[in-house]
């Protein structure tokens, strides 16, 4: 499995605004994959916060294996003492439940403070944090775009009467706790891609794809076995796909882009990358 090394700069100075920004408000909203939850959570956060104030929001579950979310928000509740809810922000799907959520988690603060609640809204790159914040606030304020760590500055943003959010930059902690963590997030476009070879990522996802969503996998690339080694995996994808150089030779690099950008635009269905019973995409040799 390839190593995953990523240490950006403006990572550091995003943790030192948010922990400024908590001392100014009531929660906080971690804005999670829903397809990976535990890879796209920070686990700084559970450092700075309590739970109890951290309101969970799976985003983009119209991507994700409806059964897998199902046990991750109970997972959520049971282990984490959180109130999470599960949502699509570009569907506007599951969305009211957040500031309702926010209220119930504040109620004691908002009466005795007479002011609205002050929620910062806090995610790693590209979980959806400014689509959320649009959909929610039902204007085009945050600007939106796949380019990791695009919001920069942390600004206030009017929900309802009595919810405000607080936008932070993306933020995501300074050493990844596993190799697959990382390529779980490289996978679904959350870090750049050119950390981990764009062919040898592909290639780890589509054997995961062949041994948890084999008839996914099949159907979309019209495939009639599946090989075992990932190279050649990605090797019958691309043919299939007419992903050719000249002489007949497979276009790797061509082909792993071509399935990369199909799952971060799910065109192979709802599917997930973790489950919290720990079934998954695993390092085989973990
Ligand atoms: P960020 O602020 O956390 O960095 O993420 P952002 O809102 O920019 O969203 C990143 C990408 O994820 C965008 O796609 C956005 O449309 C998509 N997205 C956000 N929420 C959802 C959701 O609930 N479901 C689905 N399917 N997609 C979602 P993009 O292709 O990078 O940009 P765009 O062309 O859609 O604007």
């Amino acid at each position: 499995m390839p190593t995953v090394q990523w240490f950006p700069g403006h990572m550091a100075r995003s943790e030192r605004l948010i922990k400024e920004s908590l001392k100014r408000v009531d929660l906080v909203i971690e804005v999670l994959d829903a397809r990976a939850p535990a890879a796209s959570h920070n686990p700084l956060l559970r450092k700075l916060i309590s739970s109890q104030s951290r309101l969970v929001v799976l985003n983009k579950n119209d991507l994700a294996d409806p059964a897998a979310t199902k046990l991750w928000l109970a997972r959520f509740q049971e282990n984490d003492h959180t109130l999470p809810t599960a949502v699509s922000a570009t569907r506007a799907q599951g969305l009211d439940s957040i500031p309702r959520i926010c209220d119930r988690m504040c109620q004691g603060a908002r009466w005795r403070n007479r002011r609205a609640i002050r929620a910062l809204i806090i995610g790693i790159p590209n979980v959806g944090k400014s689509t959320l914040i649009n959909a929610l606030s039902g204007v085009i304020r945050a600007k939106t775009g796949a380019a990791p760590g695009l919001t920069r500055d942390i600004r206030r943003i009017p929900i309802t009467e009595y919810l405000e959010i607080f936008d932070s930059p993306g933020m995501l902690w300074h050493k990844f706790e596993s190799t697959l963590t990382g390529l779980k997030l490289a996978a679904l476009g959350a870090i750049k891609e050119s950390i981990v070879p764009g062919e040898e990522l592909a290639g780890e996802f589509l054997s995961y794809m062949a041994r948890c969503y084999r008839a996914l996998l099949m159907s979309r690339y019209d495939l009639d076995d599946v090989p075992q080694p990932p190279h050649e995996l990605v090797e019958k994808v691309g043919r299939k796909r007419g992903c050719l150089l000249t002489g007949g030779k497979i276009d790797y690099t061509r082909t792993s882009q071509m399935v990369l950008k199909d799952l971060r635009e799910g065109r192979f269905g709802q599917l997930s990358l973790e489950w919290p019973d720990g079934r998954g995409w695993r390092d085989e040799q973990e």
